[in-house]
């Protein structure tokens, strides 16, 4: 299995990033570490661990280490329109956490010491919230970039901004792209400066592979895919009809998760046929590459904007503020660069 670190902000869809990272059988989760973002850092703490709970991981050698509570050099941006104000809003079946998150060692150590116990070249690191933690390990271990086989990022939004073959517009009318402005990804207006600082890194951004929201709109959570999470695949023997009758608390919990983001996707993007569901993507880009399309290998140079305007509320509307914008050049064949796949076989991941 691919050992694995994901560093998160539990709301909504990042659970489903930890259901996948904690359950696949071809990853070995190492650990996780938390990240303010969609909520406050002890929001998206408890959020960790009641997922955990709830995903009978317990037991297991799982820790949980909470990380930066906001970004580089600017005050935390809270995502309340999306996730409620918990991070994790809807969720009647959420266990109260018997797991804790761990004292004694930062989130940057915690990750470094378990990534260098792993063999070179091996270790992917996944982020599903704001580059705050990312972007402090690098700094304080540069050394570990030759040591990681990946970076696997959910963020940053390109629209129109390729070169050629523009993936399309998300969302939203005119000229919008971002989720957060019309301009920028959440996680990445978050903390441009972090994000920033990882994408000018050349040795990181070449190991990186960048999943925005251009391809998470293509893996949306659709009635039919929530009643099959639901139910779970119905199948011809009727024996099995007391698990389709009664679903498992879990899948009720992750049902309920859906419902909700649906709602504030239906509600603030005016997104009818189901939510975008970003974070998995990230880490099954770190396990199973082959489920994405990157057209013949073809990499990029990102920068991200830091000048404008960065409010910790609300979705800023302003049409001309770029803050937090990834800035997409399409780099020569063969030149080393960021990864940034074009499409994905939804139906393989889901
Ligand atoms: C990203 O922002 C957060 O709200 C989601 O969890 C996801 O990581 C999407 O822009
Ligand atoms: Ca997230």
């Amino acid at each position: 299995p691919v050992p694995m670190w994901l560093d998160c902000d539990t709301g909504h869809d990042d659970a489903f990033a930890l259901l996948l990272a904690v359950h696949a059988p071809a990853v070995s989760l190492l650990g996780l570490s938390t990240v303010h973002g969609n909520a406050s850092l002890d929001d998206t703490t408890y959020n960790t661990c009641a997922i955990l709970q709830a995903i009978r991981c317990e037991l297991s050698r799982i820790e949980v280490y909470p990380g930066a509570s906001k970004p580089l050099c600017r005050d935390a941006v809270a995502a309340a329109d999306i996730h409620g104000e918990s991070g994790l809003d809807g969720t009647t079946w959420l266990p109260r956490p018997i797991v804790r998150a761990a004292v004694g060692i930062t989130a940057v150590d915690a990750m470094y010491t378990a990534i260098m116990k792993e063999r070179p070249q091996t270790v992917w690191l996944v982020a599903t919230g704001a580059l705050t933690n990312i972007a402090l390990l690098f700094a304080v271990h540069p050394d570990l970039v030759n040591h990681i086989k990946g970076l696997s990022i959910m963020g940053g939004a390109i629209g129109g901004g390729f070169t050629d073959a523009p993936m399309g517009k998300i969302g939203g009318e005119g000229e919008r792209f971002g989720n957060w402005t019309p301009f920028a990804e959440f996680n990445i207006y978050c903390d441009p400066e972090a994000a920033a600082s990882i994408f000018s890194n050349a040795d990181l951004a070449e190991k990186t592979t960048l999943i925005p929201l251009d391809l998470t709109h293509q893996f949306l959570a659709t009635a039919s895919i929530r009643n099959m999470l639901l139910h779970g695949h119905r199948r011809k023997d009727t024996t099995n009809s007391v698990e389709i009758n009664k679903p498992s608390r879990v899948r009720r919990l992750f049902q309920e998760i859906l419902v909700y983001f649906a709602q504030t996707y239906k509600d603030v993007f005016g997104l009818v046929e189901g939510p975008p569901l970003h974070d998995p993507l990230a880490v099954a880009a770190a396990f199973a590459p082959n489920v994405f399309d990157d057209l013949d290998g073809e990499r990029f140079s990102v920068s991200v904007v830091t000048d404008g305007q960065h409010v910790s509320q609300g979705h800023p509307e302003s049409q001309t503020n770029q803050c937090g914008r990834t800035v997409i050049t399409k780099l020569d064949h063969g030149k080393p660069g960021v990864r940034i796949p074009r499409a994905v076989a939804a139906d393989v991941v889901w």
